[in-house]
């Protein structure tokens, strides 16, 4: 038996899979297609305080080797979210983390305080870095002022693990790591889409209706894998890697590059068991590798030099 488990302070994930914001749904949409306990956690769809329409279609649009999208945190707001969703992940054996997100630092701290109430939610994931919201979002996580408020303030009312989702849309995201680990964050996930565009040369117009949106997939890889890599050796706290991860394979070069977790996004579109294929797979690399703990590879590149 191989030990896949990993910490936030003195919170236990049973494995290092988690599945990405706004991917999965709130997890009962894909219960038909696998079992949700099975993995280390799930990040809820992008949470607000009120209901958010979302942004006008096209929200979607294919690019080489990814995708853009545009959705606009559409979402039904925390009322219903405590009414209609909160007691139908109230049995899955994992832990279940919401996405927090707001345009004012006041909708993240009184979001927050709500969520910091709800027994089975035992993290939230901050997200300032979305790149598809008129106001908020990746205004927050591009600005360093704005990054360190936010997470303070957020801190401040909320006492259990807090989690800060950085954007990749800034000259140097260890200064953002920092910045947010300073201000009691428990731990970074990195990264959100990378602000693209396409145009749809029939139409002679751009592919989304607000030009811009943010790429996921394949293609941003190797920037997310970079990120990773550069945060994992700027902070103390744990981090979890996002971009692109597609394979297993793809998850250990995030965890050998200092992930401690990982989260499969865009892979849950194509294949919606991807997530589980994926920790199958993490296992499977460890037995071969003869590693009895997963531990024993996080950071791997840093601990061996021997590149
Ligand atoms: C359709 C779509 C919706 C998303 N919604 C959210 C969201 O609500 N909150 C958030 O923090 N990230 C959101 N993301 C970003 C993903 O969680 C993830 O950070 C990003 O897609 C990169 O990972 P991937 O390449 O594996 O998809 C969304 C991504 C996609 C493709």
């Amino acid at each position: 038996m191989v030990n896949l488990g990993f910490n936030i302070g003195d919170l236990h994930f049973k494995n290092p899979v988690l599945t990405a914001s706004g991917t999965f749904g709130n997890g009962s949409e894909l219960d038909d297609f696998l079992d949700v306990s099975r993995l280390g956690g799930i990040v809820l769809k992008g949470t607000t305080l009120e209901p958010r329409e979302g942004n006008l279609y096209p929200r979607m649009a294919e690019t080489p080797s990814g995708m853009l999208n545009t959705v606009g945190l559409q979402n039904k707001g925390i009322d219903y979210f405590e009414e209609f969703i909160y007691p139908r992940i109230l049995n899955y054996n994992t832990n279940v983390i919401v996405n927090v997100n707001g345009s004012y630092i006041e909708d993240y701290i009184a979001l927050a305080e709500r969520v910091n109430k709800l027994k089975k939610i035992k993290a939230i994931e901050l997200n300032i870095s979305c790149p598809n919201v008129k106001r908020g979002g990746m205004a927050f996580g591009t600005n360093l002022n704005s990054a360190r408020e936010v997470t303070r303030e957020v801190r401040s009312v909320y006492s259990k693990k807090l989690i800060v989702k950085l954007s990749p849309n800034v000259t140097n995201i260890c200064d953002f790591a920092r910045a947010v680990e300073k201000e009691g964050a428990d731990a970074v996930s990195l990264i959100n889409t990378l602000l693209g565009m396409a145009v749809d040369v029939e139409k002679m117009s751009p592919s989304l209706s607000t030009i811009t949106g943010g790429l996921s997939g394949p293609a941003i890889k190797p920037i997310a894998l970079r990120m990773v890599w550069q945060v994992a050796n700027a902070v103390k706290i744990p981090v979890i890697g996002i971009g692109g991860i597609m394979s297993s394979s793809d998850a250990v070069e995030f965890i050998l590059a200092g992930a401690s977790a990982i989260q499969v996004g865009t892979a849950s579109f194509i294949d919606p068991q991807a997530s589980i294929k994926i920790l199958e797979g993490i296992e499977k690399y460890l037995i071969n590798k003869g590693f009895s703990d997963i531990k024993e590879i996080v950071g791997y590149l840093n601990k061996s030099k021997n590149f």
